[in-house]
């Protein structure tokens, strides 16, 4: 029998501290269902002290998903453990993570504490989360650059508390496979009763190891492994859930290891996050960039046409990735599109969704003369996880060229009110931002902006996503259309639209892009990774 390597999910904890990449309850409750769905074992769904919008999200995802474990993260502070099990308390199974850093450098120049005293608040705090919740996870932060002796001592002390896991992070990328193995083994022979908890690693990719130190881990002795969707995450990221899963699938015959994941649920899981976050997927990015499974070469086109495994080492159909075919034309009628959307993994929409996403549909089948699988997925996935609009853009017009200045005039609706405004830039996409700012009455300021074909071709639709901040906060839009003006102006709505729906929900957020983790902070222990 393979054994178990549980997969714990920290997408929307870690992974939401990816630069820019905040996301609304609505939305983290969207990513939640489809992390269910893929089958991960754990949900790290938020660190509740940090703010108001981090706790209600926490708190929604507890109420309503059942299946996987859902945790929450603390300092090693009393106030930090109280809000953590506020927020998972209604969970079916709740878990406390608690960490505090360990390494010489950070107990002396982030703590400023001495090694014994950290031990003893460690032991302390993971008592009281454990007088609370029957499940705690303890973290020795910046473990892969602290002294083992130190960290024996602490995962020991703690597992004797009641710490049912106990994780060792590699918080700033720094480790490499056979290090970061030897690290594991070690705690393997020398903690006594490490047979008590399960092992947990949880790796960063600044030098790009996060998901071969994982591996090295899992191959000495870790029991869970911490990942994300699309290996987002502060800085450079954390280590890939995909590339992880697949990983031990693929190569089964070197790691006798199973997940409870189902790995045909990872496009789905893929493609929602980078649309929520706005943080794009680089086109060679491993398993579910969009060059993953092409094939450009002639001899290699030669191979696959022969026997699949000439260069094929998995199937796009293990993650759920249908090969792209020519589905619909503008003569396809209501039912062929109903049973292509269930194919296509969208099979719980409401009625009134799909007659809307029929409509799309067809406005789509008029300008293009076929309607590919992406398209349909990309109709379908930007309506699906709108907030409320506020705005709503009625119309655009444009006039530019290459010898005259960029004008742009829009018409919105907002409050019931129609709105007509007009503004001149520097080309039709800053002018059009700009009238839209004017209607609305906003003042934000754009960050990022992307554009990419979803499919080939002269008519192909057109994907924006765009990037705006409000007093430090990030908002990621995201507009398709045949015209990419158009994709531009929706993308730039839809930011619009999330930020002030967000401002409507979070008056009592702290504004500090609900992760910086310093909030309320003793000094103890601040930043986090
Ligand atoms: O990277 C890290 O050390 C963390 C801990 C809070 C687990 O994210
Ligand atoms: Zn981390």
């Amino acid at each position: 029998m393979s054994k178990r390597v549980y997969i714990f999910d920290t997408t929307l904890r870690d992974g939401e501290q990816s630069p820019g990449a905040s996301l609304n309850m609505q939305e983290k409750l969207e990513i939640a269902r489809q992390l269910e769905n893929l089958g991960v074992d754990a949900i790290e769904a938020g660190f509740p002290i940090a703010s108001k919008g981090d706790f209600e999200g926490v708190r929604a995802i507890a109420r309503s998903i059942r299946k996987p474990i859902i945790v929450a993260l603390a300092r090693s502070v009393k106030r930090d453990i109280d809000r953590a099990w506020e927020a998972i308390r209604e969970a079916a199974r709740p878990r406390i993570h608690i960490f505090i850093a360990t390494s010489d450098i950070h107990m002396k120049y982030k703590l400023k504490m001495e090694p014994e005293e950290v031990l003893k608040l460690a032991v302390e705090m993971t008592a009281y989360a454990k007088s609370l919740c029957p499940d705690v996870e303890f973290s020795t932060e910046d473990g892969s650059r602290t002294r083992p002796e130190f960290m024996y001592r602490v995962l020991e002390a703690v597992i004797d508390k009641g710490a049912t896991v106990v994780n060792i992070p590699d918080t700033v990328g720094y480790s490499t496979p056979g290090e970061f193995g030897r690290l594991i083994r070690g705690i393997r022979e020398n903690v006594k009763n490490i047979d008590k908890a399960i092992l947990s690693v949880h790796c960063h990719n600044d030098l790009g190891l996060a998901v071969a130190n994982s591996l090295s881990a899992v191959e000495n002795g870790a029991q869970q492994v911490e990942c994300t969707v699309n290996g987002i995450g502060e800085r450079a990221g954390n280590a890939a859930l995909e590339e992880i899963v697949m990983a031990l699938r693929t190569r089964k015959d070197l790691y006798d290891f199973e997940t409870g994941i189902v790995t045909e649920q990872i496009y789905k899981a893929s493609t929602m996050v980078s649309a929520l976050t706005g943080v794009i997927i680089q086109p060679n990015k491993a398993i579910i960039g969009a060059n993953a499974f092409a094939h450009e070469s002639g001899i290699h086109q030669h191979g696959i046409l022969s026997n699949r495994e000439t260069y094929e080492i998995m199937t796009p159909e293990s993650i759920g990735l249908k090969q792209s075919q020519m589905v619909l034309g503008k003569h396809s009628g209501r039912h062929a599109f109903e049973e292509r959307l269930k194919e296509l993994g969208f099979e719980n929409l409401a009625p009134d969704e799909i007659n809307e996403a029929f409509e799309r549909f067809k406005d789509l089948a008029d300008k293009k003369k076929y309607v590919m699988d992406k398209d349909i997925e990309a109709l379908v996935s930007s309506e699906a996880y709108q907030i409320p609009e506020v705005i709503e853009l009625e119309y655009f017009h444009i006039t530019s060229g290459n010898t005259l200045i960029s004008t742009s005039t829009v018409k919105i609706v907002k409050d019931q009110k129609v709105i007509e405004e007009a503004a001149c830039g520097d080309g039709p996409v800053d002018a059009t931002f700009k009238a839209i700012d004017r209607a609305a009455g906003v003042d934000v300021t754009l960050k990022d902006y992307f554009l990419k074909a979803i499919t080939g071709g002269k008519d192909a639709l057109g994907e924006v996503i765009v990037k705006i901040e409000k007093n430090g906060r990030m908002f990621a839009g995201r507009g398709i259309s045949t015209d990419i003006l158009e994709a531009s102006a929706k993308a730039y709505v839809n930011a619009i639209n999330k930020m002030l729906y967000d401002q409507s929900e979070n008056n009592g957020n702290n504004g500090s892009n609900g992760n910086n983790g310093n909030n309320g902070n003793n000094g103890n222990n601040g930043s986090l990774q």
